[in-house]
């Protein structure tokens, strides 16, 4: 079976009847949409509702009869399930090549548990080795802002699509990627310099927040927990 597919359905297994429940964005999230739709539209689940985290989100979760709320109308959440670009030992994450960083942090920040599901090739041993940082900001200086984060030591370059137009989060920002050649050797330090910028909106570095992490291999499925 598809590995994306088998850590989402690991998941499903997390979710209950009366739940709140946020839902991440990508790939591999998608597969956890569908499932929990079927068992919405068979009566297995009853009574739940969501929170999504993307436009692309909103539109598989009404077309799988999953019941849409705002976050402000629904307190904290019992459990987010999303997907991840990077996962290390101490199950901090690189997340947002997906574009939707922001709206996933503030989701993940507000549930209860935020589980994490993937394939096993999102396993690294220090963040930064295989995917550059996404960072979403406004768009008034970016090229400012483009200059200041190369100081930091990565390549720095404004997202662009094929056409050289900036890709844009549906919060209506761009954003710049950063490469660390070495990957990053200190991302609580990094976190903290990213975020105290003016300008900078967020960044995909998501530390201390996965509280389960359901990794599948070709031998099967894998939880890991701080
Ligand atoms: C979107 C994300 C996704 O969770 C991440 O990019 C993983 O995506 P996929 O499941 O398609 O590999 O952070 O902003």
């Amino acid at each position: 079976m598809n590995l994306k597919k088998q850590a989402a359905l690991q998941a499903v297994k997390y979710v209950h009847s009366g739940q709140r429940i946020g839902l991440g964005s990508g790939s591999t999230v998608s597969y956890f949409i569908k499932a929990l739709g079927d068992l919405v539209k068979s009566g297995d689940l009853v009574d739940i509702q969501a929170v999504s985290t993307s436009d692309e989100t909103s539109i598989q979760a009404q077309d799988s009869g999953i019941p849409l709320v705002d976050l402000d109308h629904s307190g904290n959440l019992d459990i987010t399930v999303d997907g991840a670009d990077e996962i290390d030992p101490n199950l901090n994450l690189v997340k947002g090549l997906g574009k939707a960083l922001l709206r996933e942090k503030i989701v993940a920040a507000h549930s209860n548990e935020f589980v994490i599901i993937a394939d096993e090739s999102k396993l690294v041993s220090q963040l930064g080795d295989s995917v550059p940082l996404p960072i979403e900001v406004v768009e008034f200086g970016i090229d400012a802002q483009e200059k200041w984060l190369q100081n930091l030591g990565c390549v720095a370059e404004i997202w662009r699509s094929e056409d050289g137009s900036m890709l844009l989060s549906d919060n209506g920002n761009p954003f710049i990627r950063c490469w660390f050649k070495d990957g990053i050797k200190d991302p609580s330090t990094l976190d903290k310099i990213i975020k105290s910028r003016v300008g900078i909106i967020e960044h995909g570095l998501f530390l201390g927040m996965a509280t389960r992490v359901i990794v599948a291999n070709i031998t099967g499925v894998v939880e890991l927990k701080t």
